[in-house]
């Protein structure tokens, strides 16, 4: 399993960002003024955006959080979607990924819906959770006609073994089986009576992680569960079925790595106490076991009409829970089944009797955050901080990078989590970029850049590509602008004049003085449009040429190197990076 230090946004969570919006230093001095001024507009989607993520406020402790999400939820609803970005640094596909999505017929596998959370997964920055490979729910209509005693470990391994190498290398976590305690059902040890227990017998365990193991040997491979929470008598019975069944398994040898606890919770008028659980957790980490809690919500259903008493109830539920199981320093991963009271399964799953909307989650309906939002963001300042972890497959180190004249750019770029390379080990410095990437790296880069411009939907740019939300930040921020008639051309290589005035436009660099292009030999290709801001990026070093430092080649299209050189000036330029020296930096002193 490969180690990585936490790096995201390394310099926003060094200034304390814990204190909600209290907190202000130098650095975040531009934040806070953006705020001051959201408020006094009334801006409430800035006022949101500036106040610290969770997934910030999360890693501060080295913890992961974030959320499942939808294909249907993420491709329809950009404010919901850009809330997701901003808030999740993991996202688990809500059931993309699941037999009855994944399966259409005995023979055929449908990965576009996962594929596309995977790539939106990627393209923003957070990690990718697969959820589930074996569950005797959401089973496609075929199974139960197909699928018998003679054919079962067939059906499973070819299952897991295409769905895993499928996505390998770019998942953080399987949850390989799910739910497969029921202490009620009366079969030894409580396993639950599913078709895989009933044709394979307990070795269904096994052969499902090796299978897995093999598929992708870098995916921590995770045994979740429900019901393991609460002071109750059934929750004890459970937990202890569960640690029976997680010690056959790593006395057997069995590669599981994680115990992942659902934490679906109720809140109850007098309050709901987590004393019993903290036992539990210590028990499964003793057995070299991590512990991810995969989703958690709090159903309000037992609580009074009113929204401010349930939120203020549903917050106490979120703080004592959390404040107990993160006291276990195995636990790495804390994740919500939803982000919004906008779109939860406990809609239908868990109605109230008196028909008001259920508020499970941290941001209302709305999208606003609520007190349960604020209980996280307490119990994880308060949590002990874990150290070094284990997060991405992902490589940080690029072997195509080494001796590079731009390496010590993309290293910084990729150290800062603004950049990221490929899962085979590459990072591609000399592959161009498209107008939709450079979105999408530029909006990582520039982060605090309020969206002040406004929202233009592309003819180009259908809500279900991949690249529509980065593309939409960067239009509101000022980085990008489309061509006439509402043309953006997402998948154009993006020209090296292009990068230039999108980083002058968006950082508002301005400049009368055109002089300064005659230290490019080839000053008369610049596009006249282009020229300003060219120079007003050239005074403030920000350009970068290679091979020749006089040859500013406007028109070629860009690399990814040259894209990370540029976005470093700026950033050096904003004061927000350490300057690196190299001989390619255009200085008009010389
Ligand atoms: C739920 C989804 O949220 C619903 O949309 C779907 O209809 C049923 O499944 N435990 C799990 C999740 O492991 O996969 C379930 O997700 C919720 C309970």
């Amino acid at each position: 399993m490969r180690q990585r230090l936490i790096k995201r946004r390394k310099f926003l969570l060094s200034l304390g960002a814990l204190g909600g919006i209290g907190a202000c230093t130098t650095s975040n001095f531009r934040n806070w003024h953006n705020l001051q001024q959201a408020f006094a507009n009334g801006q409430n989607d800035l006022i949101a955006q500036a106040i610290p993520a969770l997934d910030q406020q999360a890693a501060a402790k080295g913890l992961i959080y974030g959320s499942a999400g939808s294909y249907a939820n993420l491709t329809s609803d950009s404010a919901y979607t850009n809330l997701f970005t901003q808030q999740c640094e993991i996202l688990t596909p809500e059931n993309e990924l699941k037999w009855r999505r994944l399966r259409p017929t005995p023979k055929r596998f449908d990965f576009r819906q996962g594929d596309w959370l995977a790539n939106f997964a990627r393209s923003h920055n957070m990690q990718f959770r697969g959820h589930t490979l074996v569950w005797h729910e959401s089973l496609p209509d075929w199974f139960e006609d197909i699928v018998n005693a003679q054919n079962a470990e067939q059906f499973l391994t070819q299952h897991i073994n295409t769905v895993v190498k499928h996505y390998a290398g770019q998942v953080h976590s399987w949850d390989v089986i799910n739910e497969a305690i029921d202490v009620k059902s009366g079969e030894p040890g409580g396993l639950r009576n599913t078709p895989w227990l009933k044709f394979l017998g307990r070795d269904y365990f096994d052969i499902a992680f090796r299978s897995a193991a093999q598929a992708d040997p870098q995916a921590l491979l995770v045994y979740n569960d429900f019901g393991l929470d609460a002071d109750t008598p059934q929750a004890d019975a459970k937990r202890n079925a569960v640690l029976q069944l997680l010690r056959r398994l790593k006395s057997n040898g069995t590669p599981i790595q994680a115990l992942g606890t659902q934490a679906h919770l109720f809140a109850n008028p007098g309050g709901t106490k987590f004393t019993k659980v903290r036992r539990f957790l210590g028990d499964v980490a003793d057995l070299g076991l991590k512990i991810l809690v995969t989703e958690l919500d709090v159903a309000d259903k037992n609580l009074p009409k009113d929204p401010a008493t349930r939120d203020r109830i549903v917050a106490d539920v979120y703080r004592n829970y959390l404040s107990a199981v993160l006291a276990e320093p195995a636990v790495i991963v804390v994740q919500t089944w939803g982000l919004s009271d906008r779109y939860t399964w406990l809609t239908k799953q868990q109605p109230r009797s008196d028909g008001a909307a259920v508020r499970p989650l941290p941001f209302d309906a709305q999208l606003q955050p609520k007190p349960a939002k604020q209980a996280m963001t307490t119990a994880f300042s308060q949590a002990p901080a874990r150290s070094a972890q284990i997060t991405q497959p992902t490589p940080t180190t690029f072997s195509d990078i080494q001796g590079h004249w731009a390496q010590p750019f993309i290293q910084a770029l990729l150290d800062k989590n603004i950049l990221a390379g490929f899962p085979d080990g590459t990072f591609r410095p000399n592959s161009p970029v498209t107008r939709a990437e450079f979105s999408a790296i530029v909006n990582r880069a520039f982060r605090e850049v309020p969206q002040n411009n406004p929202t233009i939907e592309f003819q180009d740019v259908p809500r279900s590509f991949w690249g529509y939300n980065a593309i939409q930040i960067a239009v509101r921020r000022g980085f990008v602008v489309g061509y006439p008639g509402r043309i953006f051309k997402p998948q154009q290589q993006i020209p090296r004049v292009q990068v230039i005035v999108a980083l002058a436009s968006g950082l508002n660099l301005s400049t009368s003085d055109l002089n300064v292009l005659s230290v490019y030999q080839d000053a008369n290709q610049i596009p006249t449009y282009a020229r300003r801001q060219v120079a007003a990026a050239t005074q403030r070093e920000i350009v970068v040429n290679y091979p020749s430092v006089r040859l500013l080649n406007p028109n070629r299209n860009a690399t990814r190197a040259e894209v990370a050189a540029f976005i470093y000036q700026a950033l050096v330029n904003a004061g927000d990076a350490e300057s690196i020296s190299s001989p390619y930096i255009v200085q008009i002193s010389r």
